[in-house]
């Protein structure tokens, strides 16, 4: 079997248990909860690491029994599960620690009676007081959500021994600084930074984590790694769905929020990062902190030559039609809001001097990707001349989702005399190596925090500063409501704009 240590599973895993524990989710009726959360919860179950003392409780609004949300819960992991079919026997015993609880988020005796409810699982399972709280409810729910806990007695001071209770806050995390500031604020009041993990599920990504073991594992890269050798990164999200049902949340956020200031900021930093001096959460979060700090902020100029913001028309996705932006439900005929962003940033620090991070991410592109390209600098072009490589500059990528793996694009001489010289791709893919399909992003981050591994979760800073970058460009759209939207047919890689931004560089987006 092929065995590959992964440093962050020392940080995280390693010989580690989860404590006996409760994991409520606020928002239990909702996408997320039957789509990941449960499946992800049902997975851990089957592979042997959720512990024997566990149970589930949902918590929402609307009114329904234990069995009905049961049954809803098994309908919809049995559709979303990573290993179909789902096993019965397996999923009896999960469903008999699953609860369902009817309460409004501000209704006092709604928390009063949870923690009534807790206490009796606790003497059932032997659960003993741990606490998981996932909020996945809107984010306007937050404050309220952790105050009522905090008055049912649900948190707990962080230093008491014998029991714990852990926070897992969905994004977003703020719609801006202030707000993010705001709400950092508020949630302080009751709870201590090492109870509050937010959540990117990025960060759960097999390939994600990898980025550290490629990085830092393997001494032919690290040397590579600076302004000397690189020419530019490119970082892209694209993804065929539109927004689906969702058009209430995406008028709110738009793609900048919703992918870049969280998920892509993520990456970057991981890409950027120095080595941290351990392998633990503090010591990677300090050194994703300072790449974020050290991206240069937005200036006027800037926010014109370095910014294009996009919306898609109405086109063609796989051959079928699809609705512009503007007509999908819960969406302003009007609307200002951008599906797509490219973007150019700079690190200013020593390793990344004058190196160019274009960020391009969208809905409705031609397909779902998602991947890191290093493009190196050109050989010296003394033996082979431009006009004898049909190649171009070596490129690493790194491919997040989906055939996940990592290719190199090198140059190699065509057999022949007239040796031409052309790009070749060395590739390695995870599947075809490992032969499984890895966890969910959901299930790494769950049990994390059921066992009190921050690591891959969004410190408070590292929120903070990556708000500090976006905000100007917020403001800056929100002061000029763009003329030309829609300025994309859906289907295609964005608007014209975004690749003007790119060329006038004498660089170009990858193909993909
Ligand atoms: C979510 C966004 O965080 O990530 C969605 O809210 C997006 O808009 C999704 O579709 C993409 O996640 P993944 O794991 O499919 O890349």
């Amino acid at each position: 079997m092929n065995v590959i240590p992964n440093p962050l599973e020392e940080a995280g895993r390693s010989g580690r248990l989860a404590d006996p524990c409760v994991v409520v989710i606020f928002g239990a009726t909702g996408d997320l909860t039957a789509k990941r959360l449960v499946p992800a919860l049902y997975n851990l179950g089957r592979e042997g690491l959720l512990p024997t003392n566990f149970a589930l409780v949902g918590f929402a609004r609307r009114e329904k029994s234990h069995e009905q949300f049961r049954s809803e819960l098994k309908e919809s992991t049995a559709k979303h599960s990573r290993v179909k079919p789902i096993d019965e026997r397996i999923w009896a015993h999960f469903q008999e620690s699953i609860f369902y609880h009817a309460s409004e988020f501000e209704s006092d005796d709604g928390y009063a009676a949870l923690a009534q409810r807790l206490k009796e699982i606790d003497a059932r399972f032997g659960t003993r007081g741990n606490r998981v709280f996932y909020l996945s409810v809107q984010p306007k729910y937050f404050p309220v959500t952790i105050e009522k806990l905090h008055r049912a007695g649900l948190i707990y001071d962080p230093h008491q021994k014998d029991k714990w209770s852990r926070v897992i806050i969905e994004k977003p995390f703020g719609h801006d600084l202030s707000s993010a500031n705001e709400l950092q604020q508020k949630i302080s009041n009751y709870l201590d930074e090492s109870q509050i993990y937010r959540i990117d599920h990025y960060l759960g990504k097999e390939t994600v984590q990898n980025l550290l073991v490629f990085r830092f594992a393997n001494s032919i890269f690290e040397a590579l790694w600076n302004y000397k050798h690189i020419d530019h990164v490119q970082i892209t999200v694209a993804e065929d769905i539109g927004i689906g049902t969702r058009g209430h949340f995406f008028e709110e956020e738009g793609i900048l929020r919703d992918i870049v200031q969280n998920h892509m900021m993520q990456l970057l930093s991981l890409v950027a990062m120095e080595p941290p001096v351990r392998l633990n959460a503090a010591s990677i979060r300090d050194e994703k902190v300072k790449v974020l700090q050290s991206i240069r902020p937005m200036t006027p100029e800037m926010l014109e030559r370095c910014v294009v913001r996009g919306q898609y028309g109405e086109g063609f996705i796989y051959g079928e039609k699809t609705a512009a932006y503007r007509e999908e439900k819960n969406v302003s005929p009007l609307s200002a809001v951008e599906t797509y962003v490219a973007l150019q940033l700079y690190v200013d620090n020593w390793r990344w001097a004058g190196v160019p991070f274009y960020l391009r991410a969208g809905k409705r592109l031609p397909k779902k990707v998602t991947e890191i390209a290093i493009a190196f600098k050109d050989a010296p072009g003394v033996l082979f001349q431009k006009k004898e490589m049909h190649g171009d500059p070596n490129v690493l990528v790194i491919r997040i989702q989906p055939d996940e793996g990592i290719a190199m694009r090198i140059n190699c001489k065509v057999p022949g005399p007239t040796s031409p010289v052309l790009p070749v791709k060395m590739d390695f893919r995870y599947g075809s190596y490992f032969g499984a399909a890895p966890p969910e992003a959901y299930e790494r981050l769950i049990w994390d925090c059921m066992v009190g591994d921050s690591t891959l979760f969004a410190r408070t800073d590292e929120v903070e500063h990556s708000w500090r970058i976006f905000t100007p460009v917020l403001d800056h759209w929100k002061a000029s409501s763009p003329s030309d939207f829609p300025n994309y047919r859906a289907g295609t890689w964005g608007p014209k704009e975004a690749t003007e931004m790119i060329e006038k560089e004498g660089r170009a987006w990858r193909l993909l």
